[in-house]
């Protein structure tokens, strides 16, 4: 193995990662270190090599560390010839890969707004704002780009369903399918893919 990824098998950054590696044929060059880390108490191995202490983090054979996610997974398909990030597409698959980022982003500090900071100091009226910002970036989706979405895979649409797949692994009581049949049904087909079966959070 020749690449590093360092990483947590339930961050949906990671996961878009690992999907792209599925995706590409790269997998089997990549070793895994697993980390814990928050907001408030960044992993020492990844702020040895990104000094924002965010994963992911890609660590190539000559030492250069790479991230952040759409750094790393832009930089794979590179390798790979070019299929994720089509140049017939290239502005609507990172608008959307953009989206799917901003709800993983959203989601996520959900989830550290519990973690990280004490019961009493924990905001309600915040952690709501986050969710609206993911419901609005839900309804934009199936207003727009179904269409893109039932096309050729690219990072957009990969970066969409592990949003998605982090939604139901963090914030399944929210409900998020809830008047989104269209979007419900194409994830169904999508988390069917081997990618992402391979790379199912935990
Ligand atoms: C989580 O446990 O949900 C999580 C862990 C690491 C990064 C992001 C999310």
């Amino acid at each position: 193995m020749t690449y590093q990824l360092l990483g947590n098998p339930a961050s949906p950054f990671v996961r878009k990662v690992r999907v792209v590696l599925e995706e590409t044929g790269l997998a089997g060059e990549v070793g895994h270190l697993n980390v814990t880390t928050t907001p408030t108490a960044p992993a020492d191995e990844v702020t040895a090599t990104h000094a924002l202490g965010k994963i992911p983090v890609l660590i190539r054979p000559d030492g250069c560390a790479l991230y952040d996610s759409r750094v790393i997974t832009r930089y794979l398909d590179a390798r790979a010839g070019g299929r994720l990030y089509p140049q017939s597409h290239i502005w609507e698959t990172l608008t959307l890969e953009a989206t799917g980022d901003g709800i993983m982003e959203a989601a996520v500090l959900m989830v550290y707004e519990g973690r990280c900071r004490p019961e009493d100091k924990q905001d309600r009226s915040w952690v709501d704002a986050q969710w609206l910002k993911v419901e609005n970036a839900l309804d934009a989706i199936g207003a727009r780009w179904m269409s893109h979405l039932a096309g050729p895979l690219d990072a957009g649409v990969i970066a969409i369903g592990c949003a998605l797949g982090y939604l139901d692994f963090r914030h399944d009581d929210r409900g998020w399918r809830k008047g989104r049949d269209a979007l419900d049904d194409w994830f169904a087909v999508f988390a069917e893919h081997e990618s992402m079966q391979a790379t199912r959070p935990f």
